[in-house]
């Protein structure tokens, strides 16, 4: 059945054609230019695909392992490039649920697996994360909603939109609860690199044999343009049912996008890139977190990773008005409202996607909006 449409994408849409002024609402780093990379491309490279592996570049899949710490469980064989985590994630929920099936997602959490739930005939149960614990996930309620009928189990890890990073302990929680039924667990893992209170992310494919990883270099390298990710997996059929179903998609990888990302993941780069997206990140972040302080009528759990965070709005008009006003004269500012996550009260702050004086001109507009409000 056709993908159904839904405020997340409805409001993204709306907001690029009004081409506002200010943003304060993005998750990715800042983007390098293309002329970062030209010195290491070679000018002769033929635009037909490489020929050297269907999974992906062999030397990029490499550079995942060893980038993202895959490498201790996992092998090359255990990579699959694709067109961003979003395929990743497309490829892993249809290949695994059909019609009936269960699916365990994470709420407030990235909005791709309802959507897909959806128009597979999947059934969504929900596992709830509570703002007073912090964004926690409920792990009791997650092992009541594993049934038998659970195919999959979904975790944004770090979460989009809260920030909040789960834990080896809970990870180990879930994968108990999928191992009891026999279910895979898809965790999202695409904000890796970009934790600030020191927890590094589980890495469920290192951890769960029917586990999943999907990343990319979108959001920590801020190279979404090249549309280049991949899932980590010791799943070796589903990995082999993926490729089927992404040869009658995408059918092959955008050749410039490996070639980038390689160059971009080999050691001698990564480790300046990832210090440069930090610095400028937590900076941000600070901004963000002085700014919700300061606003009588907003509070937040501060982000434990990524760009992202999500924000009380206590005004007596909801958050899908306010982030209408907002994006109109006089304001012109992009925040998406939290019905994209099912949390009508709230807002989608994020501190990356655009430069800092517009990031800042946001917040100067968001003040006031919230001031005449008040
Ligand atoms: C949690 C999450 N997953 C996946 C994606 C898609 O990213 P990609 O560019 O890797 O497809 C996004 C982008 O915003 C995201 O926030």
């Amino acid at each position: 059945m056709p993908v159904p449409s839904n405020s997340f994408w409805e409001q993204w849409l709306t907001a690029h054609r009004a081409k506002p002024d200010a943003c304060v609402t993005l998750s990715l780093s800042p983007p390098p230019p293309l002329q970062d990379f030209l010195g290491e491309l070679d000018p002769c490279l033929p635009l037909d695909w490489s020929g050297e592996d269907y999974q992906g570049l062999p030397s990029l899949r490499e550079n995942v392992l060893d980038c993202y710490g895959y490498r201790f469980a996992c092998s090359v064989d255990d990579v699959l490039i694709t067109a961003g985590s979003q395929e990743a994630n497309y490829l892993v929920l249809t290949q695994l649920l059909g019609p009936g099936d269960e699916l365990v997602i994470d709420t407030p959490g990235w909005q791709q697996p309802l959507v897909l739930a959806r128009q597979i005939g999947a059934v969504p149960r929900l596992v709830s994360r509570s703002e007073e614990s912090g964004w926690a996930l409920d792990i009791d309620q997650l092992e009541e909603l594993v049934t038998s009928r659970t195919k999959v189990i979904f975790i944004c890890n770090p979460n989009n939109p809260t920030g909040r990073v789960e834990d080896a302990a809970t990870l180990h929680r879930i994968i108990a609860a999928a191992d009891r039924v026999g279910a895979h667990i898809l965790s999202d893992e695409i904000y890796r690199g970009l934790e600030w209170m020191g927890k590094e992310t589980p890495r469920v494919a290192t951890m769960y044999d029917r586990g999943v990883s999907t990343g990319s270099v979108s959001k920590l390298l801020g190279l979404q343009g090249l549309r280049t990710g991949w899932m980590v997996t010791r799943d070796r059929k589903l990995l082999a049912e993926a490729m089927v179903l992404r040869e009658n998609t995408s059918e092959i990888m955008n050749v410039m996008g490996e070639r980038i990302a390689e160059i971009a993941l080999r050691p001698e780069r990564f480790g300046g890139a990832v210090e440069r997206s930090r610095a400028i990140g937590r900076t941000r972040i600070d901004l963000l977190d002085r700014f919700v302080a300061g606003q009588p009528a907003l509070r937040w759990n501060r982000p434990a990773a990524g760009l992202l965070g999500l924000a009380h709005l206590d005004l007596p008009i909801t958050a899908d008005n306010f982030a209408e006003t907002l994006l109109a004269a006089p304001y012109r500012t992009f925040v998406i409202s939290g019905t994209a996550y099912a949390c009508p009260q709230h807002l989608r702050l994020g501190a990356g996607g655009v430069s800092l004086t517009e990031f800042k001109l946001g917040l100067e507009r968001m003040a006031q909006l919230l001031a005449a409000c008040a």
